[in-house]
């Protein structure tokens, strides 16, 4: 189970150069990336992170894997707290980042491989895993080839083997489906339908997107970011209900482009 309260987080961005003027110190402006993001995940269910582009997802999702430290806020993973102790958060966590980021000297086996190795896990038990999940996520032809040169469903799949070779029960996903073909989409679907499942070890799956056609065929829940903020979350059914309308599309930009006064409600999990 997955928890975040009240998380924010600014950057400062130096001003472009062109803008700087000589003898004076550059000024910095001040992006709020994340305002206020709450967000309830459970076990056995797959949550959706809807919003649109710059919303805050990927920076949600990166200070929960502990790449990003939040100015204010909580996460827990399975009740573990992730600034106080964040190897056994991390342990309970598989992340596919946006960027993928795998070795490209490596073979797609010697990444997973690698990753459960810092996992803690032995040589043979993280080979053996390489291969079961290589024939979960159909990319055993891929194995031996060094990543340089995968195409992004390739670089995708690579990339979630690696994030689930420790077996964690939680998972999070930044727009998993991104450059991936109609195939590509349906098998990674089917792969978080059986993770979901009691079969499957009925993890707790969270992933972004800005789909929302994904969201309405695979999540149990939504919450929907927009400017930083969480300005709604409940079943596809419950944002349908609660906006008055018929179809998720216009659901979703009624309460992601909302004017800003009517967003100061953060999600409270
Ligand atoms: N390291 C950083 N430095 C400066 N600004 C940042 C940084 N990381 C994120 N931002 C800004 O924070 C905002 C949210 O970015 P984020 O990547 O979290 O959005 P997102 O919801 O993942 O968007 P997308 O759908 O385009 O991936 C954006 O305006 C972005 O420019
Ligand atoms: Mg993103």
């Amino acid at each position: 189970m997955i928890q975040i309260e009240h998380l924010a987080r600014s950057f400062q961005v130096p001003a472009a150069p062109g803008k700087r003027l000589s003898f004076k110190r550059a000024r910095a402006t001040v992006v709020q990336a994340v305002r206020d993001v709450s967000l309830l995940a459970p076990n056995g269910q797959i949550t959706g992170l809807l919003g649109p582009n710059g919303a805050g997802k990927t920076t949600t999702l990166r200070m929960l894997a502990g790449l990003v430290q939040p100015d204010a806020g909580r996460m827990t993973v399975d009740g573990v707290d992730v600034a106080n102790r964040p190897l056994e958060a991390l342990s309970r966590l598989g992340v596919l980042s946006d960027s993928r980021g795998l070795y490209p000297r490596l073979t797609a086996r010697e990444n997973i491989v690698y990753y459960g190795a810092l996992q803690g896990m032995t040589r043979d038990a993280a080979n053996a895993r390489a291969e079961s999940l290589a024939r979960m996520l159909d990319m055993a032809a891929l194995l031996e080839r060094r990543t340089d040169g995968f195409s992004q469903g390739e670089r995708m799949k690579t990339a979630l083997a690696r994030a689930l070779v420790h077996d964690p029960a939680n998972i999070v996903l930044d727009e998993p489906t991104n450059g991936l073909d109609v195939i590509a989409t349906r098998a990674l679907r089917e792969s978080l339908r059986l993770l979901r499942s009691p079969e499957g070890g009925a993890k707790c799956i969270v992933f972004s997107t800005h789909i929302m056609q994904e969201v309405e065929r695979l999540c149990d829940s939504v919450v929907v970011v927009a400017h930083g903020r969480s300005v709604a979350e409940g079943t596809v059914a419950e944002l349908l209900e609660r906006t008055g309308k018929s179809d998720f599309e216009e659901a979703f930009v009624e309460l992601a482009f909302a004017p800003e006064p009517s967003l100061q409600t953060g999600v409270s999990a």
